[in-house]
């Protein structure tokens, strides 16, 4: 089956030590009904966290750049997306 979001955790140095490590227990997480739908990778510096005012950790969810992630802020994303 297709899964309908592909979620992309950073794990490059700077979100590692910003949350990203904690992010990485995702799949162990999510409610039984989201796991079915998301596919789950990790992934070196997704080239996000250059900026001044970027706010590690970085999660890509689809095309979706989302900044200072969490497990509830990103099962609030798929909840409502
Ligand atoms: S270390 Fe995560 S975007 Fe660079």
């Amino acid at each position: 089956m297709e899964k309908k979001f592909k979620i992309t955790i950073c794990s490059g140095t700077t979100c590692y030590v910003l949350g990203g490590a904690h992010l990485m227990m995702l799949e162990d997480v999510l409610p039984d009904d989201l796991k079915e739908k998301v596919e789950i990778i990790g992934s070196t510096c997704l080239q996000a966290c250059h900026g001044e005012n970027a706010r590690a950790p970085f999660v890509r969810i689809n095309d979706y750049l989302m900044e200072n992630a969490s497990i509830p802020k990103i099962v609030e994303y798929l909840r409502t997306h």
